[in-house]
C-alpha cells in the first residue's frame, strides 16, 4: 500500500503557508547568496523566491538574519521620504539606506553582549527616543515626523551639527538625502564597531514581497524598488571592509525587474544577481522529496504511479511539460491529481493516465489565473491575445492565422501592441514557442525558458501554444 489516501496534499502553493523547509531542495543560488556577490534574487512568479527567503531567515540562519516581508508595507508613507537633491530614479536610495542601517542596528544590538559599550547605549537611546522602542517594526521606520539625534551620534552636514531631521512638513526635500546619509553613516559606523567587538560573523537582511499587491506598476513604486536595490549595493560596498559579513538581499519578480530603468542595472544583473531556474530533473527531485516526507522515506514516485506511459512519456514528465518550469505549477498539478485519484475506491491507490487527463482542466484554469497575476500589471489587454489564440482553436498555428484572429479580437479594444509585438510579448511570458529551423533541414520549438540565450525571432512563422493552456483555451492538438 502506498498510503496515497492518507496524504492531504503535496504542500501549499505559496511558500508562506507551505512546510517548505521540511522538504527544501537546495539550489545553486543558495551558495551565491550565502557567500558570493549575489544580493538580488530574481525569479518568475511561483519559482521559489519566498522559499529561498524562508530558508535564509529561519532555522539555522535565524539568529543572524532578519526577514523583512514588505507585504502590507506603507509604501505611500515611504513615498514621501524623497530626496530631491539627486536624479529622480535615485530619490529613494538615501531613505532605504537609513532603513537598512536601522535594521542592521536592531540585529547587532540584539546579538551583542556588550551592553556597556557606548555605541550600543547610544544606538538604543536613538531608537528609544524616536520610536519608543529599540526594536521598531519596519512599517514604523518612517512614521515619526522627524528624527531627533543627540550625543556622539549627531551627524554634521556642511560643518553644522544637525540635532533633528524633519521627515514630513519640510519646505523642500533638497537636503533630505544629505542629512539622512550623514545619519546613516554614523549609525553604520556604530553597527560596524559593535559587530566587530562582539565578533559577529555575519549579519543579513532579506527583503521579500516588494511586488505584493501591485496591480499597476506606477513610477513611484518602480523608483522605490530601484532605491532598495541601489541602497543594498551601496551598503554592501560601505561595509565591505568590515570583518563581519553584512548583506542586504532583495527578492524580486523578474517581470518587474525587466521594467526598471536605471544606470547601474546591467552591472547589477551581471555581477550581483541570480535568476531562479529549474529543469525537469530538479522539479522531479522536488516531487520525490515531498513524497519521501509525506509518505515515508522508503517511498518514491514509482510507488504511487501505475508505471504506464502517457503519450510515450512518464507521467511526471507529462506533468512538468504542462508547467512553466516553476515549482508552484508542479505542486498545483500534483494536488489536483491527488484529489482526482482519491475519488477512486481502489484499495491500492496509484496515479493512472486517466487521472492525469482528468486533472488537466482544473490545472489549466489555475495556470491562466497565475498568468493573469503576473501579466496584467504590465499588459492589461493580454486577454485579447488569448481570445485570438482561442479563436484559432489549435495548439499549433501560423502567423497568418494569428493576424486574422487578432484583427477580430482586438478591433473593439484600444490595442497596446501590433499583432507582431503581441506575439513577442506572448513569447516573453512563455505563452507561446516558435519554430526555429536549423541549417540542416531540422527544426525545433524554442521557448523563452528552455532557450533564454536565443531570444525572440521576429521572422518566425510557426508557433505553438503552451500545453498547460490547452484545456483552458479549449485548443485542439492537430497540426496546421
Ligand atoms: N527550493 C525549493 N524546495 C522545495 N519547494 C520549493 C522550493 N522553491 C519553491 N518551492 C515551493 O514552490 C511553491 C512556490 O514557491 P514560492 O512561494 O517561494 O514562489 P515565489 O517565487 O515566492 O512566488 P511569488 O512571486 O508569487 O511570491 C511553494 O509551494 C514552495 O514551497
Ligand atoms: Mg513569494
Amino acid at each position: 500500500m502506498s498510503g496515497l489516501r492518507s496524504v492531504k496534499n503535496f504542500g501549499k502553493v505559496e511558500a508562506e503557508d507551505d512546510a517548505v523547509l521540511d522538504y527544501f531542495v537546495e539550489m545553486n543560488i543558495t551558495e551565491n547568496v550565502d557567500s558570493q556577490d549575489t544580493f538580488l534574487v530574481l525569479g518568475r512568479k511561483g519559482s521559489g523566491k519566498t522559499a529561498l527567503y524562508r530558508y535564509f531567515t529561519e532555522d539555522k540562519h535565524k539568529d543572524f538574519s532578519s526577514g523583512l516581508n514588505l507585504n502590507g508595507y506603507p509604501w505611500k508613507v515611504h513615498e514621501k521620504i524623497k530626496d530631491d537633491g539627486v536624479e529622480y530614479v535615485e530619490s529613494y536610495v538615501a531613505s532605504w539606506k537609513y532603513l537598512i542601517a536601522v535594521e542592521f542596528a536592531k540585529i547587532v544590538i540584539k546579538l551583542s553582549d556588550r551592553y556597556q559599550m557606548t555605541e550600543v547605549i547610544e544606538l538604543k537611546k536613538f531608537l528609544d527616543e524616536n520610536y519608543g522602542t529599540s526594536n521598531p517594526a519596519i512599517k514604523n521606520i518612517f512614521s515619526p515626523s522627524g528624527l531627533k539625534i543627540s550625543g556622539d551620534l549627531e551627524p554634521q552636514v556642511l560643518g553644522c551639527k544637525i540635532g533633528k531631521i524633519s521627515l514630513t512638513g519640510r519646505q523642500d526635500n533638497m537636503q533630505l538625502g544629505s542629512e539622512l546619509n550623514a545619519l546613516t553613516e554614523k549609525i553604520l559606523s556604530y553597527v560596524k564597531r559593535i559587530s566587530e567587538v562582539s565578533e559577529l560573523e555575519r549579519v543579513f537582511l532579506h527583503f521579500d514581497e516588494l511586488d505584493r499587491g501591485i496591480t499597476v506598476l506606477e513610477t513611484s513604486r518602480k523608483n522605490l524598488i530601484i532605491g532598495l536595490v541601489l541602497a543594498s549595493k551601496e551598503i554592501k560596498k560601505y561595509l565591505s571592509s568590515s570583518s563581519t559579513y553584512f548583506k542586504s538581499v532583495v527578492y524580486l519578480r523578474r517581470d518587474i525587474w525587466d521594467e526598471l530603468v536605471f544606470s547601474d542595472k546591467n552591472k547589477i544583473s551581471e555581477s550581483n544577481s541570480d535568476f531562479i531556474e529549474w529543469n525537469h530533473e530538479q522539479l522531479f527531485g522536488m516531487i520525490q522529496k515531498r513524497i519521501g516526507v509525506l509518505l515515508g522515506a522508503e517511498y518514491s514516485w514509482d510507488d504511487i504511479d501505475d508505471g504506464r506511459r502517457i503519450n510515450k512519456q512518464p507521467k511526471w514528465k507529462h506533468i512538468i511539460d504542462r508547467t512553466l518550469m516553476r515549482p508552484r505549477d508542479v505542486i498545483s498539478f500534483m494536488n489536483t491529481l491527488l484529489d482526482v485519484t482519491k475519488k477512486k475506491d481502489d484499495d491500492e491507490l496509484v496515479f493512472e493516465n486517466k487521472d492525469v487527463v482528468e486533472s488537466r482542466p482544473k490545472y489549466s484554469n489555475y495556470l491562466k489565473l497565475e498568468l493573469d497575476d503576473e501579466i496584467l500589471p504590465h499588459w492589461k489587454d493580454w486577454e485579447v491575445c488569448l481570445q485570438a489564440l482561442s479563436r484559432i482553436g489549435k495548439i499549433y498555428f501560423k502567423i497568418e492565422d494569428y493576424s486574422a484572429a487578432y484583427a477580430v479580437t482586438s478591433s473593439k479594444n484600444q490595442k497596446t501592441y501590433s499583432d507582431a509585438q503581441s506575439l513577442e510579448e506572448l513569447y516573453n511570458f512563455s505563452i507561446i514557442e516558435y519554430e526555429a529551423r536549423s541549417g540542416y533541414g531540422g527544426s525545433g520549438w524554442k521557448s523563452k525558458f528552455a532557450n533564454p540565450e536565443l531570444g525572440w525571432d521576429s521572422n518566425a512563422t510557426r508557433f505553438k501554444v503552451h500545453l498547460g493552456l490547452k484545456e483552458y483555451m479549449k485548443l485542439k492538438e492537430e497540426r496546421t
